[in-house]
């Protein structure tokens, strides 16, 4: 049943996808072949991450029927504005191999120039009313980026990804997306950036390591990834582990034969620090942001 969410234009997305973020291009191909052998039928790369004519060859290879897999990609700021949008679009497109999107993501917001974020998601309305991406969306935004955005443009997005683990739980934001009907998407959902990130150094532990994770693990018989994931799928956020291990992929995908009490939820939800380990989506600069640091 949460194998799929409804999103706001009537298309579904797969719950859980394969995160390709931090995949070196050299071992992602076969990273994407062997998610879709295990049965993902949901990708997650962006232009950022350099690594999206592996990505096509993943699943080209993968014998999978096109319009089986969901695929994403997302737009760099450094071509945010209309036209440089457009082209950035043509560019990801031809190097995926592919000819349509399932979802087009704005990558972050430009919030010093909030006017090319528009005119960026102006022209994925108009790559979508052609028919080349199926859906289309957001990463990153705050409550009153969507505010902005909503001013200016027609559609609602149908997702915006954002840094979302239990010890992040983004409830304000999560309530705005609930009210405005876009699917929350969870980047990093094992808190995989509590690992690269400086600002958040106050969190001693991880939270695959967490005790309270670890002890719910052994009493479902699951391990903290399940746990974690299962938790992002039952309250309705779609999750994008990244990982290059095919035991760890098979793990991540084998979390619907089994439910969280919703007192192991709320348990979860505690966990919240307030303490975001990415960047400040009001503050990035699109000129110095450089998505190798780590960042979503
Ligand atoms: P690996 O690629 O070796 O599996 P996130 O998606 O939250 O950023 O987390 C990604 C990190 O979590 C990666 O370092 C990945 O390493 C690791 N990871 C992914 N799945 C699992 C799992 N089932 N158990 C333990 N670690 C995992």
């Amino acid at each position: 049943m949460e194998r799929n969410f409804l999103l706001n234009n009537g298309l579904t997305i797969p719950s859980l996808g394969i995160g390709l973020l931090r995949t070196p291009p050299e071992i992602t191909s076969i990273t994407v072949e062997n998610a879709l052998a295990l049965g993902y039928r949901h990708v997650d790369t962006a232009a950022a991450y350099g690594n999206e004519p592996e990505v096509g060859t993943g699943i080209r290879n993968s014998g999978i029927l096109r319009e089986d897999i969901f695929v994403t990609t997302k737009l760099w700021m450094t071509n945010y504005g209309y036209r440089a949008a457009m082209e950035a679009f043509e560019i990801s497109l031809s190097k995926l191999g592919l000819e349509y999107l399932d979802l087009y993501l704005l990558h972050w917001p430009a919030p010093a120039e909030f006017e090319k974020t528009i005119q960026s998601y102006r022209a994925l309305e108009k790559l979508q009313n052609d028919g080349r991406i199926r859906s289309i969306g957001v990463s990153n935004f705050s409550i009153s980026h969507l505010k902005q955005l909503a001013e200016y443009t027609d559609s609602v997005p149908a997702v915006n990804q954002i840094e979302l683990n239990p010890f992040f739980i983004q409830e304000a934001l999560i309530a705005e997306h609930q009210k405005l009907g876009i699917v929350t998407q969870a980047c990093s959902p094992l808190g995989g950036i509590y690992t690269r990130s400086t600002a958040a150094r106050h969190c001693n532990v991880h939270p695959l390591a967490h005790e309270i994770i670890k002890s719910m693990a052994e009493r479902y018989g699951k391990s903290s990834a399940q746990i974690i994931l299962r938790w992002h799928i039952e309250r309705g956020f779609s999750a994008i582990p990244k990982s290059t291990n095919k035991q760890h992929l098979q793990e991540n995908l084998a979390i619907y034969d089994f439910t969280l009490s919703e007192e192991d939820i709320a348990a979860i939800n505690d966990l919240n620090t307030f303490v975001r380990a990415g960047s400040d989506p009001e503050a990035v600069n699109s000129s110095s942001f450089n998505i190798t640091l780590g960042e979503c």
